[in-house]
């Protein structure tokens, strides 16, 4: 049994602020917690991001959809202050993540800054990227320890509560190389989980998987997002786990939104020729 205690986090971090000044949201409507204001992202003449327009709301499960090199993972590793956008304007939380407000002006943030927004953020890759010479205990321990700076005791315990929840309490002074690949994206998603994240990104995380690993991987996160506030961001092509996870699918194309919509909607009747076309041979592979 999963102690849903255990998921639930409190969504925390500063309260939205506005997404763009002058522009309040309207009353009722809770202020995005993610936003790309006109973002681009440009390598040469390859236009990546084209002056994105993206918002998710607090506790909003996005499923984000697309052909290949549509810009998916750009969008995730631009929260991640990984990519740095070439134009426009991120908020997480109010906060802008590039920039930093100096009299009332945006000017490109610090690394100080850019490290204490990312603070909100975390994120499961498609490799698990774990630490090869540290146990499945520290690579979950060393961030909240390091960053955070929670003390040992804490952040074992943290850990050790996470490691549980994912089915691995028993798999604490393993190294990753010992794991399978499912038990591998477990451990990533703990230690994403360790930092408290407002908003979770995930980046295909089970197509590394083998197929019959796929499934224990799925469940943890189906959990996650019917038992917590946590925001999720997920990249996938696994439109059954899609549809069941989400309040909203995104379908991008060239770098911008080209189709958005509740689950239902867009898997079952979907309007632009090229979200049509995607989900056929999405479904049909
Ligand atoms: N460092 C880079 N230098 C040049 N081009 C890049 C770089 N990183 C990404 N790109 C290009 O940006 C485009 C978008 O890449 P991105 O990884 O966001 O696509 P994606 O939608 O995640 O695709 P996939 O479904 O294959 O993962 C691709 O054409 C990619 O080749
Ligand atoms: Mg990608």
């Amino acid at each position: 049994m999963v102690p849903p205690e255990a998921l639930t986090q409190p969504v925390g971090g500063a309260p939205a602020t506005g997404v763009s000044p002058g522009q309040p949201a309207p009353s009722g409507v809770p202020e995005p917690i993610v936003v790309f204001d006109k973002v681009r992202k440009t390598y040469g003449d390859l236009v990546v991001l084209d002056d994105l327009d993206f918002h998710v709301a607090p506790n909003e499960k996005v499923a984000i959809i697309g052909p290949s090199g549509s810009g998916k993972t750009t969008i995730l590793r631009v929260l991640m202050t990984l990519v740095k956008p070439t134009g426009g304007v991120v908020r997480v939380g109010g906060e802008p993540l590039w920039h930093q407000e100096v009299n009332g002006k945006l000017v490109p943030a610090s690394d100080r800054h850019l490290r204490k927004v990312r603070g909100k953020i975390g994120m499961v890759f498609q490799h698990f990227n774990l630490f090869p010479n540290m146990n499945v205990l520290r690579n979950v321990t060393e961030a909240p320890m390091h960053v955070k700076g929670l003390s040992r005791s804490d952040a074992k315990e943290r850990a050790r509560e996470l490691l549980d929840t994912v089915g691995l309490g028993d798999k604490l002074e393993h190294f990753p190389g010992q794991l399978s690949g499912g038990q591998q994206q477990r451990v990533a998603i703990a230690r994403a989980l360790a930092m408290d994240p407002d908003v979770l990104l995930l980046d295909e995380v089970t197509s590394a998987l083998d197929p019959e690993l796929v499934g224990e991987v799925l469940n943890i996160l189906r959990k996650l997002a019917h038992e917590t506030q946590i925001t999720m961001l997920i990249v996938t092509h696994e439109i059954g786990f899609a549809r069941d996870v989400s309040d909203r699918v995104v379908f991008f194309d060239k770098g911008r939104v080209a189709e958005e919509g509740p689950p239902s909607q867009i898997f079952t009747n979907p309007q632009n020729p090229r979200t049509q076309g995607f989900l056929k041979a999405v479904l049909q592979h």
